[in-house]
């Protein structure tokens, strides 16, 4: 969720630190703080806010430093609770991302032994923890701080009496090394690093690492040893500007607008003509095994949980393989039962997210096969699934996910049609699907050139304070989606409902303040749920009905939002984008923080 940047070398340790800071304020933007060590000691600047809010006191010099972006957990968002943290004795300042769940205990025994607490914070104690280590070396300090704490960490700490070293550790959030020329540097997310450096080294969970100005050493902490460890450096072929809005007001504009080039980078290479398959070479599955799967179980949070119903419903019709998504923060709390011959893909943009990362874990340890469809190369869902599907949508920045939703439903296309053509589905039903995944890029950019109708449209549905986002089987995990997308940056109550249970409950809340928004494709379904919308309009319900210029609204009092139609199978992602833009123009409209809205952080790397 937060943000952590360090840095050694021979520059000014702060200015470059604030400027990563910067790029990783969507994964937490609470408060911000920084520490630099130099001739003047250590020496802390903090405060509750946005980066640029953050002023740095006089002389505050030092070539090397360490600093953070909060998204609160334990306290409120305040200057106090913000990291870094600093021991008494004002010798160790930390930095830590993840929870440490034993704080409340660590904080009493701390209490208990004269030390005055000053935050509200778990990470504090880690800074004391530190400062009370017999260790000789920093190394030592932080292992034997870190044996005493049960939780996740990413954590980075420095000390007055080690000058020239940051020590940094990880269990469960994310800390990529950056290696520069006679300095190095570590983040949370590789925004942080790409204008500087793009040769990285991942640190894995149960890792240690050193860093000074001439490199890095690398340690595995097993039975509560340190043991050197040589660690894998790549370098990545990533373009620094892809991180950057430019001329958009907003990465999230940016972003949905980037959507027909990345679908186009997610179908590169994969589509065979021939046999009408997809190749997806890094599945690592060969067609026997492929044929014995018998069930397909997709885990993910949040929009991926939602993508990965839609994914379930294309496996489902088109490899006719049982199919359903749920929500892996759930998912291994249910203790549940691992088949052996059930494919478990787990969807992820970051590839961060902790709740989806313990079920990839909990699968694995019960002997399960799972495969990853993630966004972000390297990360830790795709690193522990070992196998699986790139997305290939670039880096996405704004908190409310787009590009990698859409590219994700592409991957699940893909894979459908992989599984597909190894069991039942014929060579022209394949054929069919790769024509209409071919035509996605252009019909998505046919629907972005009618941004200014969905504006007009969406500027009404903003000022509704509660709205119903409805659909029916293909259409209900849209309409899920566009609700999410709805609530999350326009933060008006936004519920989604399946149609057809509309009559058994939530009617009664409908009235000329609820409006409803609509997914009504083209299929088998139409008929049934232009009747549905009727009962609607009979109670006064503003209607926006989100769907194909062939349906007949007949007398229906309703706005329509006509999106070009593919295959029926394909049609959800279309129908969904134009949710996208729905949402983005009614939070612009509210004048909302379109991408970093209130509460929420981009990756959630806490359970
Ligand atoms: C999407 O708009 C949301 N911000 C959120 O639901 C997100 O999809 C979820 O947290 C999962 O993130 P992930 O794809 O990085 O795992």
């Amino acid at each position: 969720m937060c943000g952590i940047v360090g840095y050694v070398g021979s520059q000014q340790a702060a200015p470059l630190i604030l400027e990563g800071l910067t790029r990783l304020e969507h994964r937490g933007y609470d408060s911000v703080g920084v520490a630099v060590l130099g001739a003047g000691g250590l020496r802390v600047a903090k405060q509750a806010g946005r980066v640029r809010d953050l002023e740095l006191p006089k002389r505050f010099a030092g070539r090397v430093g360490i600093g953070h972006t909060r998204w609160a957990t334990h306290g409120p968002a305040n200057d106090t609770n913000a990291h870094p943290h600093v021991s008494a004795d004002g010798a160790v300042a930390v930095v830590h991302n993840g929870i440490i769940d034993n704080a409340a205990a660590l904080r009493a025994e701390l209490v208990d032994a004269g030390v005055e607490l000053t935050s509200d914070t778990d990470t504090e104690t880690l800074a004391h923890l530190v400062a009370r280590s017999e260790a000789d070396s920093l190394e030592g300090k932080v292992r034997e701080a870190l044996a005493q704490v049960d939780g996740t960490y990413g954590v980075a700490v420095m000390h007055a009496d080690f000058l020239d070293r940051i020590v940094v550790a990880r269990n469960g959030s994310p800390l990529i090394i950056g290696v520069g020329e006679k300095e190095m540097h570590v983040a949370s997310d590789l925004a942080a690093l790409v204008r500087y450096t793009t040769t990285v080294a991942h640190l894995d969970d149960g890792e240690m690492a050193t860093l000074t100005a001439s490199g890095f050493t690398t340690y595995a902490v097993a039975g509560g040893q340190l043991g050197e460890k040589s660690k894998a450096v790549t370098t990545l072929d990533i373009d620094p500007d892809s991180y950057e809005a430019g001329e958009h007001s907003s990465y999230m504009h940016k972003e949905i607008l980037e959507q027909p080039a990345a679908t186009e980078r997610v179908l590169r290479g994969r589509l065979d003509e021939r046999f009408a398959t997809a190749h997806l070479g890094g599945l690592n599955m060969d067609a026997r095994e492929t044929r014995a799967i018998r069930r397909v179980k997709i885990l993910g949070c949040g929009s991926a949980y939602y993508v990965g119903q839609m994914g379930a419903s294309m496996i489902e019709e088109l490899a006719r393989i049982p199919a359903d998504a749920e929500a892996a923060s759930e998912f291994r709390y249910r203790n549940p039962v691992i088949e052996p011959d059930t494919l478990y893909v787990a969807v992820s943009q970051s590839g961060e997210t902790i709740d989806t990362l313990l079920a990839v874990q909990e699968i694995k340890r019960k002997g399960g096969r799972v495969i990853g469809l993630v966004n972000v190369v390297g990360s830790a869902v795709a690193r522990e699934c070992g196998s699986g599907i790139y997305l290939h949508a670039g880096p996405e920045v704004a908190v409310a996910s787009t590009k990698a939703l859409t590219n994700m439903y592409v991957g699940f296309a893909l894979l459908a049609l992989h599984l597909g053509r190894v069991r039942d589905l014929s060579i022209s039903d394949g054929r069919r699907l790769i024509e209409g995944l071919n035509r996605l890029p252009s019909q998505i950019e046919e629907i972005l050139k009618h941004e200014d109708a969905l504006r007009e449209v969406a500027g009404r549905l903003a000022d509704a304070e509660s709205l119903f986002f409805v659909g029916r089987v293909r259409g209900y995990p849209v309409a899920r989606e566009g609700a999410q997308k709805f609530k999350e940056i326009s933060y008006r109550h936004a519920e989604a409902y399946q149609t057809s249970e509309l009559k058994h409950g939530p009617l009664a809340l409908i009235s000329p303040d609820v409006p409803t928004v609509a997914i009504v494709p083209d299929d088998e379904l139409t008929d049934r749920n232009v009747g549905a919308l009727h009962e609607i309009a009979a109670r006064g319900g503003p209607l926006v009905v989100v769907t194909h210029p062939t349906v007949d609204l007949g007398e229906l009092a309703a706005t329509r939002v006509d999106v070009p139609a593919n295959e029926v199978e394909l049609d959800p992602i279309l129908l969904t984008i134009s949710l996208q833009i729905l949402a983005y123009h009614a939070a612009l409209k509210l004048g909302h923080d379109i991408d970093k809205p209130r509460n929420l952080a981009k990756s959630v790397t806490v359970e």
